[in-house]
């Protein structure tokens, strides 16, 4: 049985791993919670209602790598960068998901669906990393594609939600939209997570921009996939904009392929893939996903939604779709767990 350590347990992300794990799909022995000193104390079992061994909350400078077979990491790049690589050092599988790592050459960026082989060898550094929360949701919808009809390009704009932002994130968007509908006049804080006011707007900036004008969230749906899928000539163009939607990530992909295809030779080559789930013209209405939708149960939150397929008819190569997923399950503590689930199944990790 696996003693697993969930780095930033009070957070977003890391509530939703403490009850992934709770589900029981991963042999878990021991729990061990880690969030900053703020939080030492905090019962998040008793919080979260879990029936899972969950040892006191405890700092990550605390953490034992002799006592932990995997620790999960979800507190942020920086303290990733500084301490994850001591526990890895020291033989503890991490599953990182902040940006720390994705990019190294060294560290298997791993969704479970889509590129497993990754996997098949326990990693020599100890590292794994986990995708973008929108990279993930992008990669499985376009996997499946490629091996129908090979991809040549793909552009995607983001509607991203606030829980992309964290808890922070979440409850910066309900105060002020409450504070707009008591004041339509009043000003919104230009400083806080978003940047700018997220509530009734929408900020096309996710992240500083660099010389060339990406923002650092189009950087990673630029880069990662490429990595991911083992494409590295795809062309990506990506425009990531933060929307105000408490949960689920919307993206609107135009996928240029090598072959042509027909609308229903996409539908059915998604409807095939293990954990999309599909929206045909035909279904009762709605017949296309929305966040508001797939936040709506379990079963979908852990679901990858694809609708309004298209093929254009003057070139059968361009392939439109809408693409839906809980950031906080599919792009990162589903994503993460299933990870883990992997390493067991490979028989790396016991
Ligand atoms: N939100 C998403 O959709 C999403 C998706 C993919 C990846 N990620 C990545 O996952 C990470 C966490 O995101 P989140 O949305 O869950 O953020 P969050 O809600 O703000 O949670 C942050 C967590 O980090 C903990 N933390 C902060 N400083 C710490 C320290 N010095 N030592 C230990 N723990 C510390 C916090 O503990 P306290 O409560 O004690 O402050 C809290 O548990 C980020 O790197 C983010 O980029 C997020």
């Amino acid at each position: 049985m696996l003693r697993i350590a969930v780095v930033g347990a009070t957070g977003a992300v890391g509530r939703e791993c403490l009850k992934l794990l709770d589900r029981g799909t991963v042999p878990v022995g021991r729990v061990v919670p880690v969030a900053s000193p703020r939080s030492l104390g905090r019962r998040p079992a008793a919080e979260l209602g879990l029936s899972l061994a969950v040892d006191p909350m405890t700092t990550v400078e605390a953490l034992d790598p002799r006592e932990l077979d995997v620790a999960v990491f979800c507190a942020g790049a920086e303290l990733s960068s500084r301490e994850a690589e001591r526990l890895a050092a020291a033989g503890v599988l991490v599953v990182d998901n902040t940006s720390a790592f994705r990019m190294r050459p060294d560290v298997p960026l791993v969704v479970p669906q889509v590129n497993p082989a990754a996997l098949a060898r326990r990693p020599a550094g100890n590292l794994v990393a986990n995708p973008n929360c929108s990279t993930i949701q992008l990669v499985r919808a376009l996997h499946p594609l490629h091996e129908l009809a090979e991809l040549e390009g793909v552009v995607v704009a983001t509607y991203q939600a606030a829980s992309g932002g964290g808890l922070h994130g979440l409850a910066e968007l309900a105060g002020e939209s409450a504070r707009l509908l008591a004041d339509p006049e009043a000003q919104g804080a230009p400083n806080g997570r978003f940047g700018q006011p997220l509530a009734f707007n929408l900020v096309p900036e996710i992240g500083l921009q660099d010389d060339t004008g990406l923002s650092h969230e189009e950087r990673k749906l630029v880069r990662e996939p490429r990595k991911i899928l083992g494409l590295p000539d795809l062309r990506v163009s990506a425009t990531a904009v933060r929307v105000p939607v408490f949960h689920c990530h919307s993206e609107a992909a135009h996928i240029r392929l090598r072959r042509p295809v027909s609308t229903a030779q996409v539908e059915q080559a998604l409807a095939d893939t293990p954990g999309l789930r599909v929206y045909r013209r035909s279904d009762a209405a709605p017949s296309y996903p929305m966040p508001r939708t797939v936040f709506a149960d379990d079963e979908s939150r852990a679901l990858v939604h694809v609708g309004r397929i298209r093929v254009e008819p003057q070139d059968p190569r361009s392939v439109a779709v809408w693409i839906v997923a809980d950031n906080l399950w599919v792009g990162a503590a589903l994503n993460a767990v299933q990870i883990v689930e992997l390493a067991v199944k490979y028989g790396w990790l016991s």
